[in-house]
């Protein structure tokens, strides 16, 4: 390739997934399909810089977090970069400066996998573009989506928005195991959607999602689960389409106490949820019954609580966190997020 050096600059954000993977086969192909909100104010921004190398046979990097050296990250990325080098052999050539730094804070219970696997993977494919300039920009964004889940999974659904399905399933042949599509049907009750990460436990994960997911090999109930993440996907694209929120908070807070189940229910068993958890979602559904507010939660691999609701509430619902909610978390802290649009450049 003719590129000698070349600078990149993109942010990715996290999701959430509504939806949850969990469960996954050979080369991270998820074991029932997914959906999720994008995010907006929950991402990691990276630099590349990528400079040609003369007689080097493979790739090299360094890493800076947050401007300083960081050596625990860089047995991630190197593994990261060994699997994706098979469909970005130009790689080979180049050394890469990587530069990265999260809004949120490092080691919060909010996982920064996905954001920074979408954030590196634009990047790369920004460099990909540099070298060959003719490829098209749903390729750009696929092959980006591509990248980022053999980083983590998930990270496939951070790099569009503001809803993300991954997985292939019945109804619609767009979709696919290899990358996220975006899902763009959405009724204008769910436009900025907003999410308030209540940081409930910031400790550092007790399963790891690789073990979590290894954990459906031989699961009891996991034929039945795949199952019913195949009937409410299908149903949440409906619910999406149509603008039905209480049909959305079933769907979500059932989801989210399966995921738990999955874990409380596999060999070995965790309890990822923490008594903080069950105190917010019992205050989440006793506000809900007394003001009829359409507020519900949501989970990831752990301790920390998503609450969701429509931006016509925000004001009533952040007072009701504020109140209510937030002498549950550690030091008080949660995090304003809404729903957002995926990768950007600079
Ligand atoms: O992307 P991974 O392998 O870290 O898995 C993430 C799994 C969950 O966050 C629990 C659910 C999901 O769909 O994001």
């Amino acid at each position: 390739s003719q590129v000698d050096t070349a600078n990149f600059h993109w942010s990715a954000p996290s999701n959430i997934a509504l939806v949850k993977y969990w469960g996954k086969k050979e080369n991270q192909i998820p074991a029932n399909p997914s959906i999720s909100f994008t995010l907006e104010n929950c991402k990691t921004i990276t630099k590349l810089s990528a400079t040609k190398k003369e007689g080097y046979e493979n790739f090299s990097f360094d890493l800076l977090f947050e401007g300083k050296p960081k050596e625990d990250f860089k047995p991630k990325i190197q593994k990261f970069l060994e699997r994706i080098v098979l469909y970005c052999p130009f790689l080979k050539e180049y050394h890469l400066s990587i530069d990265t730094e999260n809004t949120f804070p490092h080691s919060s219970g909010i996982a920064s996998s996905a954001s920074g696997m979408a954030a590196l993977a634009m990047n790369i494919m920004s460099l990909e573009k540099t070298i060959n300039p003719s490829i098209s920009d749903d390729y750009f964004y696929s092959k980006a989506s591509f990248l980022a889940r053999l980083g983590s999974g998930s990270a496939c659904r951070s790099i569009k928005g503001k809803v993300v399905v991954w997985g292939e399933n019945k109804e619609n042949s767009k979709n696919s195991n290899l990358f996220g599509v975006e899902f763009s049907n959405i009724h204008s009750n769910f436009k900025n959607y907003q999410d308030t990460i209540l940081l409930v436990d910031k400790g550092e994960k007790q399963v790891s999602s690789t073990v979590g997911h290894e954990l459906m090999h031989n699961h009891p109930f996991a034929e039945k689960r795949f199952e019913q993440a195949h009937e409410n996907l299908s149903k949440i694209k409906t619910i999406l389409k149509e603008g039905l929120i209480s049909e959305f908070i079933k769907i979500v807070e059932s989801e989210a106490l399966t995921l738990h189940a999955m874990m409380m229910t596999s060999m070995p068993y965790f309890i990822l949820m923490k008594p903080n958890t069950l105190e917010i979602i019992n205050r989440i559904w006793k506000y809900r019954t007394e003001t009829q507010t359409p507020v519900c939660f949501t989970l990831d691999a752990g301790a920390n609580v998503h609450v969701l609701y429509p931006e016509k509430d925000k004001e009533k619902v952040l007072d009701f966190i504020k109140n209510e909610l937030v002498g549950y978390c550690q030091n008080e802290q949660y995090i304003c997020d809404q729903i957002g649009d995926g990768a950007k450049s600079y």
